[in-house]
């Protein structure tokens, strides 16, 4: 399996390979893989000729110091996951320079707003974070299709607007959420998890899917005060955020409207790891 670290000897290596002539797919990650990862690169892999995954820790998209330095960082294990879908995958694992070269800072963007709901009224710059590196990476790599999950869904809608705004020539592709046998999401932070909070996290999911029934015949506002009952009555949970919004525009579904498309999202706190959920209520 082929893993560059540096960009001009991965942009030399796909040149000699496919020269722009073949469709190539792109799945960047932070590592610590799991299967939601995997099947991302699955995907990749029946659509395009070539396929490379990225593994890069961010430290732009990170406002909190204290969770980019606990961030998993499993490198030769993540290769081992790759093998197991392909040998053929190319892997781009660069350093921070190799990136930033010397200056780690953020470009600013403007998403139409879409960047100050949720994550971004919670995570200040970090979507200016995921813009710049996504942007880098689109530019390194040149992809034909890119790989994003919905489990990140305010990401996924950032990463079109970017790739619209800047006419970067890139299909986007959304994939499905991979949940655990219990419901949980997977994700890179279920690893900080203990045995037991990862069995009680479920509750997570179960919350939100009992909130999609009950915005059949309930309004938003109800909803969302039973989600705040729900979660203070949990002391291992402490809900951050929970908002039932416009997929297109992510803004809070103030009054139903039978015209859009609405999704719930949530983040909650379990013992200071921070868990994030969605689901589309259409
Ligand atoms: P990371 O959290 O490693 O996720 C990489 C990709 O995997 C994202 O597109 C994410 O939505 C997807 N993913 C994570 N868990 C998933 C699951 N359970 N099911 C399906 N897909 C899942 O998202 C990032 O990294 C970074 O912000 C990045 C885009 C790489 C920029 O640094």
């Amino acid at each position: 399996m082929r893993i560059f670290n540096k960009q001009s000897e991965l942009t030399a290596f796909l040149k000699s390979i496919s020269n722009d002539k073949k469709t190539i797919g792109f799945v960047p990650t932070m590592g610590a893989l799991h299967q939601g990862h995997l099947s991302l690169l699955k995907t990749a892999l029946e659509q395009n000729e070539i396929v490379v995954m990225s593994i890069f820790v961010n430290p732009t998209q990170f406002n909190n110091p204290e969770d980019l330095a606990k961030y998993p960082r499993t490198l030769d294990a993540d290769v081992e996951k790759i093998k197991t879908v392909s040998p053929e995958i190319i892997v781009y694992a660069p350093t921070v320079d190799d990136i930033y070269n010397g200056k780690t800072v953020s470009q600013h963007f403007d998403y139409d707003g879409i960047e100050n709901q949720m994550e971004g009224k919670f995570r200040p710059g970090h979507f200016d974070g995921v813009g710049t590196v996504v942007k880098r990476l689109f530019e390194i790599v040149k992809p034909t299709n890119a790989y994003f999950g919905e489990k990140d869904f305010q990401q996924l809608q950032i990463v079109k607007k970017l790739v619209s705004k800047y006419k970067i020539p890139v299909n986007i592709v959304g994939c499905p959420i991979y949940r655990e046998a219990n419901g949980l999401a997977m994700s890179s932070r279920n690893e900080r998890l203990s045995a037991e909070e990862r069995k009680e996290a479920a509750m997570i999911y179960q919350t939100i899917l009992e909130a999609k029934k009950q915005f059949g015949t309930k309004s938003a506002s109800e909803v969302t005060k039973w989600v705040e009952k729900t979660f203070a009555k949990q002391s291992r949970f402490e809900l951050e955020y929970f908002q039932i919004a416009d997929e297109a525009t992510l803004l809070p579904c103030i009054r139903k409207n039978k015209n859009k498309n609405y999704r719930i999202f949530i983040a909650v706190f379990v013992n200071k790891i921070r868990l994030i959920d969605t689901i589309s209520v259409n």
